[in-house]
């Protein structure tokens, strides 16, 4: 990472994200370091960004943390300063404790509170004066996420010659529950400062073009939405991906191999692993996964020493006080089921409370012959779509939440409905005795599937869309 003067920057692409890639974290020892973000966000965008050069504006992680813009690698990284009330009231309050649970189908009781909104107002709007400075005349902007909802339109209000984007990673509710938001208007006016609106899957658009109608009483027609002004905006689906070939080559590499074979001795060579890998989020159903599989263990359908459960929960949101529950509650589990079902030196699941390498990630992809992804309610899930990159000898099994995104287009996965314990049991229980020839099928349709459409595939339609958008347009940033 090196430091570069950025002061007179102007992009013709401009990634704009609640976070950067990369994270400054604070080492036991004091010292600070960086890390790579958490989350499906940046492993998707970081690849579109080195292959476009534009610049990514975000927060660096921390408080008050003042820096310069820099390079990482190639990329042109633009950090933004957020103070502890900035951090409480935008980031933990109104994202994380009112938006994200909201939008998860009401997994957990989302907050309204006024301060909150102030805050994600106050924050979505240093975000786009930054935006604002850096973008070049007729420049691109790219919005992600629901942290920023509020950004284009205050963009578009500094800076009319700029062609918006606006991409939701996280799904978007049906209307009786957006319904709830006391500032629902607000951020439908926000979203559609911009020309195109991408969502995961076409009923989250549908969703979004409905209530714009109901809410806003603008025109619609399928996919578009007529504004006052002339405007238009095009909201449709781009389903995310990952970096297929990237995630293959590394699943090839000697090394991994090597530490996938380490690994499944250091587990005690077992018959199968099963392998859960999740940010540590109460919508992707951990708990219910592990007590589905600790129920197999104990009607003796399975045996601890032939199969043990791989829990990966990478820490996420700390200082919330759902994610801290959460943790108790998950913590209390394992200790449990080991406790009850486990023997000397076969525990029943082996659980770390840590984030990755993507290196050590593949190779546990590698080593696992199950994965088992059960969220209550996902935008995508890119883990799922990388489990199956990472197994390219067309083996393996992915148990799969038919509430996940990935769902639509990993139709050959094992679906399942996280709320039904005993239909994920009896689907976890095919999946661990299907045959060879059964799994070499699925698995060679879903590997097709995600080569087909990898994320460089998401960016180029997104973009191709996106400059595709009538108005007063002169210039595009093209894949
Ligand atoms: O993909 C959804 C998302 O909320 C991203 O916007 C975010 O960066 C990631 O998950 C991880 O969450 P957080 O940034 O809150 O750690």
């Amino acid at each position: 990472i090196r430091s570069v003067t950025v002061g007179d920057v102007q992009a013709d692409l401009v990634i704009v994200a609640n976070r950067l890639p990369v994270d400054r974290v604070e080492m036991p020892d004091g010292t600070k370091a960086w890390r790579r973000s958490p989350g499906g966000l940046v492993s998707a965008l970081e690849p579109v960004l080195r292959a476009n050069d534009g610049v990514w504006i975000g927060w660096p992680g921390g408080t008050d943390e003042e820096l310069e813009p820099f390079e990482d690698d190639g990329l042109h990284l633009l950090p933004m300063t957020m103070s502890a009330q900035d951090i409480e009231e935008h980031y933990e309050g109104f994202s994380n404790g009112t938006l994200w649970p909201l939008y998860h189908d009401v997994v957990a009781k989302p907050e309204f509170h006024r301060e909150w909104w102030d805050g994600y107002q106050r924050v979505n709007k240093r975000f786009a004066e930054k935006c604002a400075e850096v973008a070049a005349k007729s420049a691109t902007v790219w919005v992600q996420d629901y942290q920023l909802q509020l950004v284009p339109q205050m963009l578009r209000e500094l800076r009319p010659d700029l062609r918006i984007g606006f991409y939701l990673h996280i799904p978007f509710p049906p209307a009786e529950l957006f319904q709830q938001v006391p500032w629902r208007r607000q951020l439908l006016e926000g979203l559609l400062g911009a020309d195109l609106v991408g969502f995961q899957l076409p009923q989250a658009a549908q969703n979004f073009v409905r209530l714009v109608r109901q809410r806003v009483g603008h025109k619609t027609h399928r996919d578009l939405v007529y504004l006052p002004d002339g405007r238009t905006v095009h909201a449709a689906a781009f389903p995310i991906s990952i970096d297929f070939i990237g995630f293959d080559e590394m699943a090839h590499d000697e090394s991994v191999n090597q530490r996938a074979k380490e690994i499944r001795q250091q587990l005690g060579d077992p018959k199968k692993i099963m392998l859960g890998v999740d940010r540590l989020d109460y919508t992707k159903g951990i708990y219910a996964r592990l007590r589905a599989f600790g129920e197999l263990l104990r009607d003796t359908k399975l045996d601890v020493e032939d199969v043990i459960f791989v829990q990966v929960a990478v820490p996420s949101r700390e200082r919330v006080e759902q994610y801290r529950k959460l943790r108790d509650d998950i913590d209390r589990l394992v200790g449990r089921l080991n406790g009850d079902l486990g023997r000397i030196g076969r525990p029943a699941i082996s659980y770390l409370h840590t984030s990755l390498p993507r290196a050590e990630m593949a190779a546990l992809y590698r080593a696992a012959d199950i994965m088992v992804v059960t969220p209550y309610r996902d935008g995508m899930n890119l883990v799922a779509k990388e489990y199956v990159a990472c197994r390219y000898e067309d083996d393996g099994a992915l148990v799969l939440s038919e509430f996940a995104g990935a769902a639509e287009e990993l139709r050959q996965a094992w679906l399942v409905n996280p709320y039904d314990i005993n239909g994920m049991k009896a689907a976890l229980l095919e999946a661990y005795e299907a045959e060879p020839k059964e799994l070499t099928r699925r698995m060679r349709a879903m590997r097709k599937q995600v080569a087909a459409r990898d994320v460089r595939h998401w960016a180029d339609t997104f973009l191709e869309e996106l400059a595709a958008v009538p108005g007063n347009h002169n210039k595009s940033v093209l894949p």
